[in-house]
């Protein structure tokens, strides 16, 4: 499908959006435009329908799923003991980038919660797949649609790179807004507990909930035997084939850093300010040092960019770790195993950082 292509005609867009539903409903694979990233969803109440996900991904079948439904009032159907907390949050971000951990129902397979006894659940902020949830009537788990490992598609070309011949369709709802995905809130620990950063900065988190705990998979790399909280955390993630290195620092420091370190052939990501300093890489711009909001729309698309040009290697600036920027720095320090140099220092520290 393409929803572009419509030109405003409100009927092919229904028929579009009953075309998705029908495919969910009957068992089918589908990916879906959110305001984060494109998922690929399926019927999370339909084991068969969700098994076909890992499949298609490649994913570790011990990775659960989110399910999206279309608002707060489809919580008390998934979800057991729901806190008020949950429906303030719910009230306050939703439709938006914000899944919620709570205690699950038996009616949401193993299959789907990857036999935990808990649910992550979000309402994306997208009224076309908003729609398609409604109009097929059951909640949709999906997993953002990129391929295990690979960054996360924010268009539907992405998917189609990744899925095309493994899934039914793709709704092309336009380039993703938020460009990461959701920030994942446990609410089934006290104090509740961040378990990925994404398009909702902790800051507005904090100022509704109050102080929040931050796993410490969102900040370093976990030594062998550690577990996160949220199963995907623990996997090398979003990584082109090259090796990424990211600098932390001031911008200017951090690009001088770069300059230094790079050779020939070399890949870099840097915001555009710097682009022009490094004449003999490959780069790919991350938006302007200042502007978080276009730099987590570009984090996926320049990270994925490497995988059709041969870097050696790729060294990435790295915004602070303020409102975005603990999400977008996450991801490149993910994409780097952590591997992360301080602008002026030349020691790597893999881990802490
Ligand atoms: O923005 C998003 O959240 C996107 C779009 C498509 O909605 N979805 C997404 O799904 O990022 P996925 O599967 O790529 O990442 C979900 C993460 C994984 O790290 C998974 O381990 C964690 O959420 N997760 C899911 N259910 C969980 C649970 N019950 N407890 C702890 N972590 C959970
Ligand atoms: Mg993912």
């Amino acid at each position: 499908f393409d929803l572009r292509d419509t030109k405003g005609q409100q009927k092919i867009i229904e028929d579009q959006i009953s075309a998705a539903a029908d495919i969910l409903r009957q068992g089918g694979l589908v990916g879906i435009p959110t305001e984060t990233v494109y998922g690929l969803g399926a019927n999370a109440l339909d084991a068969e329908a969700v098994n076909k996900i890992f499949e298609a991904k490649g994913r570790p079948q011990d990775n659960p799923l989110i399910i999206h439904i279309p608002g707060p009032q489809w919580l008390p159907r998934y979800c057991e003991d729901v806190p008020p907390l949950a429906y303030t949050l719910a009230r306050k971000f939703w439709p938006g980038p914000l899944t919620m951990i709570l205690k699950r129902k038996p009616i949401v397979p193993d299959a789907t919660t990857a036999g935990l006894d808990t649910v992550g659940v979000r309402c994306p902020d997208h009224q076309v797949t908003l729609s398609i949830i409604r109009e097929a009537g059951v909640p949709v788990a999906a997993p953002s649609a990129n391929t295990s490992g690979r960054p996360s598609c924010t268009t539907a070309a992405d998917v189609m790179e990744d899925m095309e011949g493994k899934i039914d369709a793709v709704v092309d709802g336009g380039p993703c807004q938020v460009g990461v995905e959701s920030t994942i809130l446990d609410l089934t620990c006290t104090p509740p507990r961040l378990l990925r950063p994404g398009g909702l900065p902790l800051e507005a988190l904090e100022e509704v909930v109050g102080p929040v705990a931050v796993d410490k998979a969102v900040t370093e790399r976990l030594k062998d035997g550690e577990q996160p909280k949220a199963p995907g955390m623990k996997y090398r993630h979003y990584a082109p084939k090259a090796p990424v290195t990211v600098v932390t620092g001031p911008a200017e420091a951090s690009a001088r850093t770069i300059l230094q370190m790079v050779k020939p052939g070399d890949g870099v990501i840097c915001f555009d300010e710097f682009a022009e300093l490094f004449k003999e890489q490959e780069v790919e711009c991350l938006g302007p040092s200042q502007d978080k909001r276009i730099q987590a729309q570009r984090v996926f698309d320049a990270l994925r960019a490497f995988d059709s040009k041969d870097a050696a290697q790729i060294y990435a600036q790295c915004p602070d770790s303020q409102g975005l920027g603990l999400a977008i720095s996450n991801r490149l320090k993910k994409a780097a195993g952590f591997k992360t140099i301080a602008a002026g220092q030349k020691r790597v520290v893999i881990g802490i950082t």
